[in-house]
């Protein structure tokens, strides 16, 4: 089975074509994203109404680049290359929740249309299945013992679930059931976005705060560590970007800020990875976890993946933790492309009727 994948719920455009073979193996033909960071940068953060409008012109680019990507004609070579396209797939995936509602839209429109057209099933993906997912575009998933705790650690979310069985038998609600940890607050990718900000790092400041830490102390400033209670599986990340943002002013007022910014980086790292792996290390026990996974952003931080290379035998993991391939970190449509296979094998494409009512939903939960 071949699926058109497309995902458009926040600053990245893209498209995908994505194949799900007899044994189970997904291997990606071709990924097309279109990264709106720069545009977004100015502001220090993505402007919504600036990322829908981003996503109108570059959705259709991204499309015909997947399938020319993956060996099909362009329509500038063959004006029936749609055609030709339409003939390669099986069927179409579509983030449509959660996400920056007219972002969303756009990817939702481009796929209802494109189904309708083409007579093709049409399957919508939730944005973080897809990031779970993203996990068996590799073979690193395959086999592990269940169950597995994934950690979704990006810009939007730290959630935590249990995963019970492998992703073909997935329930439709898998998400809702098994999640067993968020944050009250800011997300992970949130705390270093804002504390670079801060530091006066352009967006998006995680890379930046990984960078800079290197060679800073980790204990130089005691930065906070939300909720150490054993009874709370939950996160908080606000209080540390006020704690951050007055030992700036401090530094600032005694000239000594430049000279701390690899001491304030890695200390503000610390911070975050102590609170993350903490309860990491909890919903392990709790939940009898025998494999761990982290997905999103901040899986690429550098310390991170230290610390968890560092630290899985004691948690009582037989294997280490394992990630996606690091280019299925970030937003691509190729993980949407994984989640919609699984949703398709499961019975989950809409009919030709539902699939014209479909439409894109903000909150993670409806
Ligand atoms: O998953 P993602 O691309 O988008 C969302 O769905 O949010 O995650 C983006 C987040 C940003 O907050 C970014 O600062 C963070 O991932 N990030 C990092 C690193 N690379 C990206 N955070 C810490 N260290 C990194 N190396
Ligand atoms: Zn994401």
């Amino acid at each position: 089975m071949r699926i058109l994948a497309i995902e458009s719920s926040c600053d990245e455009c893209s498209a995908a074509l994505v194949d799900y073979t007899k044994d189970g193996a997904l291997p990606v033909r071709s990924v097309a994203t279109f990264s709106q960071i720069e545009i977004h940068a100015p502001y220090g953060g993505v402007v919504p109404e600036i990322a829908s409008r981003n996503h109108l012109e570059t959705i259709l680019p991204m499309i015909e680049q997947a399938f020319t990507q993956a060996g099909y004609s362009s329509t500038t070579d063959n004006p029936k290359a749609p055609r030709e396209w339409a003939n390669a797939i099986d069927a179409i995936a579509v983030t449509n929740r959660p996400g920056l509602v007219g972002a969303l839209h756009v990817g939702v429109s481009a796929a209802k249309a494109l189904a309708y057209a083409w007579k093709k099933p049409l399957v919508p993906v939730h944005h973080l299945e897809g990031h779970i997912a993203s996990l068996y575009l590799g073979d690193q998933a395959r086999g592990l013992p269940l169950p597995m705790l994934v950690a979704i650690v990006s810009g939007g979310h730290t959630n935590l679930y249990v995963i019970r069985s492998e992703p073909e038998l997935w329930p439709p609600d898998v998400l809702k059931r098994s999640i067993v940890a968020r944050s009250r607050d800011d997300a992970a990718g949130e705390a270093f976005d804002k504390t670079a900000k801060l530091m006066g790092f352009p967006y998006p400041g995680g890379v930046w705060i990984d960078r800079k830490a290197k060679g800073g102390n980790p204990q130089a400033f005691q930065f906070p560590r939300a909720l150490p209670q054993k009874s709370i599986l939950e996160f908080s990340f606000s209080g540390l970007k006020t704690a951050v943002s007055m030992e700036i002013a401090r530094l600032k007022n005694s000239g000594e800020f430049e000279a701390r910014i690899p001491d304030l980086c890695a200390s503000t790292q610390a911070a975050i990875l102590d609170a993350l792996l903490g309860k990491v290390a909890l919903a392990i026990q709790s939940y009898g976890c025998r494999s761990l996974a982290i997905v999103g952003g901040v899986a690429a931080n550098s310390e991170l993946r230290l610390r968890l290379e560092q630290s899985w035998r004691k948690w009582g993991l037989s294997q280490p933790p394992i990630t996606p391939p690091m280019e299925y970190c970030t937003d691509n449509a190729a993980m949407i492309g994984a989640a919609g296979a699984f949703r398709v094998v499961q019975g989950a494409a809409l009919s030709p009727t539902a699939m014209l009512t479909l439409s894109a939903i903000a909150s993670p939960d409806l």
